[in-house]
């Protein structure tokens, strides 16, 4: 069984602040992967105008929410389950499906193996190749599951992130259909956390999740739609997979203000398209960017973020420190099982917040050369 240490995440804004002695606001968070845009103007609206909910609990089945999820997948609401945001699900699954083993695959989002092994089962890290790019293994995944003998060991559990955070590889519909058609045969789950998804949604498999038995495919509104502080995410598979999870779930996971800002975000179409453009466009500048800094290594990227290596001779840690000191927060990925001690993930700003951590990166990379 895999022991985990203490995961740190990105995002915590509020212990650089206590540290800093600065205020939140003038911490320039690159560590967690945010559209740099902001929520849509609609959802402060209906915030502001949804005073009232806070009155009364909230609606334990999320239905419009739900429905208005149905009505842009082309699925039935019975085949969606909200979560105070996809971890609550993340965590919920394990027992959900009775996962007693579950294969991760690495470089890859830490809670995933900590939630299975908070439920007591078993995990199996197979690691994606540096040389092939981070690529997700496909064939290596398949011919495990074909490999393995059944019995109380054997992996009944997939999970894997499409993009993947932090590595910004994907893969495309077809590789993880396929997966999914050897998980199916195997009797194994596959769990495809399609946070990032937003971002190449022609790679998703979420419309087709209900249609595939074996399938759970995470969403989280927290990235694209900005809502981190609210927690709302959610899950799509077959209703009776659905009915298993809600079952693990507490009631009114999600808060009131939550649903009503979620569907706000949900309905305002061109927001998401302006934000879809804008992060195209600006994670090409910035990649550009830290490619020309000298012995920089960047991967290439599905998401709203960007995986890189220092040069030679720095290391990850070192480096975030520095950057933390002057209110930069960069991602430190030197523990993350299968990537590297140079290894760091930045999230796609506005360009004056790019270049801003431009500017003090190459600093930081020419004063230690000196
Ligand atoms: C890959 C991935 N999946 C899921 C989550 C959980 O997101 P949330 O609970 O905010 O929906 C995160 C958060 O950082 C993440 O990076």
């Amino acid at each position: 069984m895999a022991r985990l240490k203490a995961r740190p995440h990105g995002g915590d804004v509020y212990a650089a602040s206590r540290e800093l002695q600065r205020d939140v606001t003038e911490v320039l968070d690159f560590s967690a992967s945010i559209n740099p845009l902001g929520p849509s103007p609609r959802v402060w609206r209906a915030i502001t105008g949804a005073r009232h909910v806070l009155s009364h609990y909230p609606d334990p089945d999320c239905w419009a929410l739900r429905q208005a999820l149905a009505t842009q997948w082309q699925c039935e609401s019975a085949q969606i389950v909200l979560g105070n945001g996809s971890m609550e699900l993340i965590y919920a699954l394990p027992h959900a499906l009775k996962i007693d083993h579950l294969l991760v695959v690495q470089p890859t989002f830490s809670e995933y193996a900590a939630a299975m092994v908070c439920h007591g089962g078993h995990v199996t890290q197979v690691c994606a190749d540096r040389d092939e790019q981070y690529a997700l293994p496909v064939e290596r995944i398949c011919s495990l599951l074909h490999r393995q003998k059944n019995g109380p060991r054997a992996v009944d559990g997939v999970v894997f992130c499409n993009p993947n955070s932090p590595t910004g590889q994907s893969c495309g519909a077809q590789d993880v259909l396929e997966l999914a058609r050897v998980a199916q045969r195997q009797g194994v789950w596959l769990i495809v956390d399609e946070t990032f998804a937003d971002y190449c949604q022609e790679r998703s498999v979420l419309p087709l999740a209900s249609s595939l038995s074996r399938v759970v495919v995470l969403r989280s509104l927290t990235k694209f739609y900005g809502l981190p502080g609210l927690r709302v995410g959610y899950a799509v598979a077959r209703d009776s997979v659905v009915r298993k999870l809600r079952g693990a779930l507490p009631p009114w996971s999600v808060n009131a203000m939550g649903q009503v800002a979620a569907l706000a975000a949900l309905h305002d179409t061109a927001h998401a398209r302006k934000s879809l453009q804008f992060v195209m466009k600006e994670r090409t500048r910035l990649a550009g960017l830290l490619a020309g800094l000298p012995g920089c290594t960047v991967f290439p990227a599905h998401a709203n973020f960007i995986f890189m290596e220092l040069p030679r001779g720095w290391q990850a840690r070192k480096m975030t420190e520095r950057l933390r000191r002057e209110g930069l927060l960069i991602r430190d990925c030197s523990t993350v099982p299968g990537a590297n001690a140079r290894s760091i993930r930045i999230a796609v700003r506005q360009p004056r917040d790019n270049d801003r951590l431009i500017q003090s990166l190459s600093r930081l990379l020419i004063e230690n050369r000196s």
